[in-house]
């Protein structure tokens, strides 16, 4: 039976066409944002998807992500106050608190893409929260070494034990820091910079991060009417301040943003 049906006795009029259409599975915990118009139903809609999904315990009203450590603004409407869970993908395992950190369903294909890169490499992933690009390309590639830097202790926590969990204390390893003075220099064949916003501040960081030839994956929301212009010259601004040389290799949308925003993700080979 679909959520519709479920709330056929609790929904009055108009309010058929408020519900949630979509939602995501992290683990064992289902994260749905839901119209204001009918959050007055929150519980009865968690209630409903736990009928659904009888292998999820608890259902989280998602309300946004916020601010630079990009931490959720949630919360429990149905099933167990205990939120933290493990999440199976790609061959990967990332446990996490979906209460206290974020996770991006709308990233798979691109989670899945660093999974196929970096063989042998050094590697410098400037934002890596739990370990969204670090854990699939040391569980699939196996880099030489993939330094993780995250400025968040609770995603760093989970980045930590991340590391443990996948068995790859070997190729990686965590700093907790900002990655605007932790990043080294000099020493990645390829650097990820997985954040978006603000992510042009750090590209002088990560420029400098690389060895001549060295690749770099500049992730950035940008207005669809400029896309993808604007990281372009970004880019070139960066590569003119470090006087370097930029090749574009690729350059992708990785999902919608938000109305009229895109996150894209260009591929820069830096001499
Ligand atoms: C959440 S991830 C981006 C999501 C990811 N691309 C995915 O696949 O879902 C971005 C991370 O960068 C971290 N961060 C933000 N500013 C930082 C900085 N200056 N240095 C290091 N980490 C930073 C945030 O705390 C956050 O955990």
């Amino acid at each position: 039976m679909g959520l519709a049906e479920l709330l056929a006795d609790d929904i009055g009029p108009g309010e058929r066409e408020l519900l949630p259409r979509g939602w995501s599975i992290l683990g064992r915990v289902v994260i749905v944002k839901i119209d204001p118009g009918i959050e007055h139903l929150k519980g009865e809609i968690g209630e409903a998807l736990l009928d659904i999904y009888p292998r999820c315990i608890t259902v989280l009203l998602d309300r946004g992500i916020e601010g630079q450590f990009r931490e959720p603004d949630r919360e429990v409407i149905a099933g167990s106050a205990e939120t933290e869970t493990v999440h199976r993908e790609d061959g990967v395992v990332f446990k996490l608190d979906p209460m206290r950190t974020m996770f991006s369903p709308g990233n798979l294909k691109e989670r899945m893409r660093m999974g196929r890169l970096g063989g042998g490499e050094t590697v410098v992933d400037m934002f890596a929260g739990i370990g969204y690009f670090t854990l699939p390309m040391a569980v699939h590639s196996r880099p030489r070494k993939i330094v993780a830097i995250e400025i968040n202790p609770v995603a760093y926590g989970y980045l930590v034990e991340n590391v443990r969990l996948n068995h790859v204390e070997d190729i990686v390893q965590p700093i907790l820091g900002d990655c605007a003075v932790a990043t080294p220099k000099g020493v990645a064949d390829r650097v990820v910079m997985g954040y978006v916003g603000t992510t042009d501040r750090y590209l002088d960081a990560g420029m400098a991060a690389l060895v001549p030839g060295g690749l770099l994956h500049y992730h950035q929301t940008v207005p669809e009417r400029i896309y993808p212009q604007m990281l372009k010259s970004d880019l070139a601004e960066a590569a003119k301040r470090a006087g370097r040389k930029v090749r574009i290799e690729r350059c992708a949308r990785v999902k919608k943003y938000s109305p009229g925003m895109l996150h894209a993700v260009l591929d820069a080979r830096v001499e």
